[in-house]
């Protein structure tokens, strides 16, 4: 697998940009403010999410539900008026000690900062989920941010990282879309 220089430069630059807080619009992570999102956010994330490859683009209808019915489960990271973060997410009908990651997206100008593992405490560190114990998520094989980011919750929650097959390409999805191997993280005590 190819190590990818360019991430870790602009890493560093924004990191350096952050030491000396500049004070313009994202000087840092302390102007963003992490919250449910509402349904007034539906078009936002659908805009979101379609601006970040590789995630599959949902109906807006799809958004718009994620934003209402999954609100409690989801997190929007507002800066300035602008949504520039997003995770849809839902604990699964059956087994309430589970949350599942459906979707993770950070705007470009805004990646690197920590945002996406931010908002992943976030949530697990809502009332909504005292009984989560379990995290689930599914990762294509050449996503290594997304990888990155699901170890490195892992490792913060001291807990378990496993990685099995589930929704096949050729099985599942027609041979339209990569496969998607389930990520089961736990178990872990966020509130504790
Ligand atoms: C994946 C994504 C959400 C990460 O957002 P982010 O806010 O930049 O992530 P963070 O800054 O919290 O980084 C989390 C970890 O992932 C690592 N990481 C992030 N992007 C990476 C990349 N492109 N390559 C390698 N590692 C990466 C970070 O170094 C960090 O690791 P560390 O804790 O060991 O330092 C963002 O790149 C994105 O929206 N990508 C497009 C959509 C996508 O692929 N979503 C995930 C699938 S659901």
């Amino acid at each position: 697998m190819a190590f990818d220089w360019s991430f870790y430069l602009l890493k560093l630059f924004r990191m350096l940009i952050n030491k000396v807080s500049i004070g313009g619009f994202l000087s840092g992570l302390e102007n963003i403010v992490l919250r449910l999102p509402a349904l007034e956010d539906g078009m936002a994330v659908f805009r979101l999410v379609e601006n970040c490859p590789p995630l599959d683009i949902n109906s807006s209808y799809c958004n718009l539900l994620q934003c209402s019915h999954f609100a409690n489960t989801s997190v929007a990271a507002e800066v300035r008026g602008d949504v520039l973060g997003f995770i849809s997410g839902y604990v699964i009908p059956g087994r309430p000690d589970t949350l599942f990651v459906w979707q993770v997206a950070v705007a470009e100008e805004a990646r690197g900062l920590g945002l996406a593992s931010r908002m992943l405490a976030h949530i697990l560190t809502r009332p909504h989920c005292k009984d989560i114990a379990y995290l689930e998520t599914t990762i294509t094989q050449d996503n290594q941010a997304s990888r990155a980011l699901f170890k490195g919750l892992a490792k913060n929650l001291s807990a378990d990282f496993e990685s099995s097959g589930w929704m096949d390409k050729d099985v599942h999805f027609d041979g339209q879309h990569d496969t998607e191997a389930l990520i089961r993280i736990g178990p872990f005590n966020s509130h504790g």
